[in-house]
């Protein structure tokens, strides 16, 4: 027998509330044909074999640069309230409910700005080395092009992403609304350790302290084992150079770390022995514990995952079989594994890992569900390749309390009901 064919056992539940073998998905698909499942439940018969409309004429012929269907027109980031403390501290968020796969479209990839988005003339953009170095350097966008550059895939995720599962009750939100501070890219740049190594970094420098030309400065420190570890310049987002909300002309990144580590519109690069002590990482970014004290300098995002479908205002269409889909990543390496509770984290099943599964990016994960029209809890639970599991909210609170913002990675449950509509819970 293939070990990509189904058995009988394989159509059993293997947890609660009607969670069927990921096998049913590794075989490709061709187990739930084979069983009935998707014919039954989601298509419909045929009803007519007329040629469509789009076959009478020609249509409109290459355009300059491509725009998505019109009917896709309300898949659109989600503004973020101005925070009201600085003129245009503001964001939009990742619609995540409405994506699929594992890339954030450029256009959909969320934005945090502190004091908007500025404009720069790439022409008379300069990035500089200085500090404990042997030799200071400045670099035009020409000079930096003309490195060796690398491209990866990584996410970057704001550490204030999914705050509001530490607040007092559930907000009823979508998805995207509730973890949107979340995009994965390919980003493409020249490796910080090149540039580092060309300056000739003193033995006395530890930290480097970046800074962005927006009008806000935004900056942090960083130690220099990362900066020489897997740090980016990057000059290309996706294939495409970076947009301006983005960072244009040029970004820091630093993979799997805090969203605010990766200084946008970098400008300034200075090699210090110690953190220069920011405001961002001062008076914010610090893990409030409920002692009062603060954790400073909590650099990687710990072990998450969300499901996206079914998820609040994806609902589901009576019972039968249904494909969970969500997303896990994890700043400290791979994911390992993921699992899927139907019933509150009573049971769980492991769900099918979609290929590639890349380090401090966004993994696609799958399992199916043969949902028999009750009330279901769902939850995902993931596990990185360090064997850091991702903890439930009580957890969670137990050791961080229940005031701070940053690092929330708690478990997210949605509550589905007999009419398939998913709702945000605290399970
Ligand atoms: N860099 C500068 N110069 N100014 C900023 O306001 N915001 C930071 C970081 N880099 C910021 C910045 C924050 S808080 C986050 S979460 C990420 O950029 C967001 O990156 P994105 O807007 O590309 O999604």
């Amino acid at each position: 027998m293939r070990d990509t064919e189904i058995t009988a056992e394989d159509l059993q539940p293997v947890a609660g509330n009607g969670l069927l073998h990921r096998r049913l998905f590794l075989a490709q698909g061709a187990g739930l044909l084979g069983a009935g499942l998707m014919t039954a439940s989601v298509a419909s018969a045929v009803s007519s074999a007329d040629f469509p409309d789009s076959m009478r004429l020609p249509g409109p012929g290459a355009s300059p640069y491509g725009e998505r269907s019109r009917f896709e027109s309300g898949v659109v980031r989600l503004a973020r309230p101005d925070t009201g403390a600085v003129p245009a501290s503001t964001g939009a968020q990742s619609p995540l409910d409405r994506l699929e796969g594992t890339i954030t479209p450029n256009s959909l990839h969320f934005e945090r700005h502190h004091t908007g988005v500025p404009d720069i003339d790439p022409g008379q953009h300069r990035l500089l080395i200085h500090g404990l170095v042997r030799r200071p350097l400045e670099f035009s966008l020409d000079a930096l092009a003309r490195y060796p550059l690398v491209s990866r895939v990584h996410f970057v995720e704001c550490s204030g992403n999914s705050g509001s599962l530490n607040g007092p009750k559930p907000l009823q939100a979508t998805a995207g609304q509730l973890h949107g501070l979340l995009s994965c890219s390919e980003w493409t740049g020249v490796r910080l350790s090149t540039l580092l190594d060309e300056a000739g970094v003193d033995p006395r420098a530890k930290w480097i302290y970046a800074e962005g030309a927006d009008s806000s400065g935004m900056s942090r420190s960083i130690p220099l084992a990362k900066a020489m570890d897997d740090a980016l310049i990057c000059l290309y987002q996706n294939g495409e150079k970076i947009r301006p909300e983005n960072g244009y002309p040029l970004r820091l990144l630093a993979p799997g770390w805090s969203g605010n580590l990766n200084v946008k519109w970098l400008r300034r690069i200075k090699l210090v022995e110690g953190p220069v002590m920011t405001r961002d990482e001062t008076s914010k970014y610090t893990i409030l514990l409920p002692t009062g004290k603060a954790w400073q300098f909590v650099f990687p995002l710990e072990v998450k995952s969300i499901i996206t479908r079914p998820s609040p205002g994806l609902n589901m269409k009576g019972p039968g079989f249904y494909e969970i889909s969500g997303m896990a990543w994890s700043g400290n390496g791979k994911i390992a594994k993921v699992e899927i509770s139907a019933d509150g984290g009573k049971s769980w099943a492991p769900a099918a890992l979609q290929e590639p599964v890349l380090s401090k990016a966004i993994t696609r994960f799958r399992a199916p569900w043969n949902w028999d029209g009750g009330p279901a809890v769902l939850q995902s639970r993931a596990t990185d390749d360090t064997g850091m599991v991702q903890p439930t909210r009580a957890a969670l609170i137990a050791e961080r309390g229940a005031r701070g913002q940053y690092h929330v990675n708690c478990i997210q449950s949605w509550a589905i009901n007999d009419k398939g509509e998913a709702a945000n819970v605290f399970a």
